[in-house]
């Protein structure tokens, strides 16, 4: 069933869990995650990014319905979120395609104007319902981002800061730079878990990781056990996906039937997300 990110973030914090969010692209993204979620008997977010609705023109409503409909039909309870939103249009498109939440993403601008920026996003989100998400400090990582240093002011979540800022904003939840980086293929991201337990400690709200694809399962377990409660999770999903459509194309070089090939890697992807699952939600 299609239940709300509010509820099943939540329902992990009360039990010291976390909920794992997985970014959609296609429909085949969609049945992967909910039959990776219906495997591992676990709730899930379906996030789709501002970048996977450019790709799909700019329109959200194909792909908002689809993955609507998917959460509908599976036995596993399932949210829909946008994720990395920067345009307030479409923060507005959401609410109007049955987003109940969203991660409002000003974390390029600098303090004084990602909190502007937010705490309307906020008001605007609250008065329709929606839970909400922002980001302090720069996980980085993005396609056409310039690589960050760890060690630049400003890159790191601040502590200190960071409660400022939710007091400021009234944000539901917070995304925070704390080692992890997007769009990486292998699982060595090293976490810094001294500022896990000072920022849970020090923010009111759930914590939530961005580029979990990168960083290994021990690694995720301790996160989680110091307060991180949503692990945010995309490219995992593609290099599984992408790996089973090469080697199936490689093995098979006369195919041209998609389903042929988008069959094992739907289901490559739908592994990948039970074995996320069983890490952060057990
Ligand atoms: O918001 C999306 C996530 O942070 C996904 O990051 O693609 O590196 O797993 P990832
Ligand atoms: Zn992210």
């Amino acid at each position: 069933p299609l239940v709300s990110t509010a509820e099943l973030v939540t329902e992990a914090r009360a039990a010291a869990r976390a909920v794992a969010a997985f970014n959609v692209i296609t429909v085949e993204h969609a049945e992967a995650i909910a039959a990776g979620a219906e495997a591992a008997g676990a709730g899930a977010v379906l996030q789709v990014s501002e970048n996977a609705v450019k790709f799909h023109g700019g329109d959200l409503a194909p792909i908002a319905a689809a993955t609507a409909a998917v959460a509908r039909a599976s036995t596993a309870r399932l949210s829909l979120h946008l994720d990395h939103v920067e345009d307030v249009a479409l923060l507005h498109a959401a609410h109007a395609h049955g987003f109940g939440s969203v991660m409002f993403d000003a974390s390029k601008r600098g303090y004084g104007e990602n909190v502007k920026a937010t705490a309307e996003a906020v008001r605007w989100g609250h008065e329709r319902g929606m839970w909400v998400e922002a980001e302090l400090g720069r996980v980085g990582g993005k396609a056409g981002e310039p690589p960050l240093d760890a060690h630049t002011p400003g890159v790191r979540t601040d502590p200190a800061e960071a409660a400022a800022y939710v007091g400021d904003t009234g944000v539901d939840a917070l995304a925070v730079a704390v080692g992890s980086s997007h769009a990486m293929t292998e699982r060595t991201a090293a976490l810094d878990h001294a500022l896990i337990s000072r920022l849970s400690g020090a923010v009111p709200v759930p914590l939530v990781l961005h580029g979990s694809s990168g960083v290994p399962d021990r690694e995720l377990r301790r996160a989680v056990a110091a307060g991180m409660t949503k692990i945010n999770v995309g490219t995992a999903l593609n290099t599984a996906f992408t790996g089973a459509v090469r080697a199936f194309l490689q093995a098979h070089p006369q195919a041209v039937d998609p389903r042929r090939y988008l069959a094992p890697a739907r289901e490559a992807m739908a592994r990948t997300v039970a074995g996320f699952l069983r890490t952060v939600s057990g």
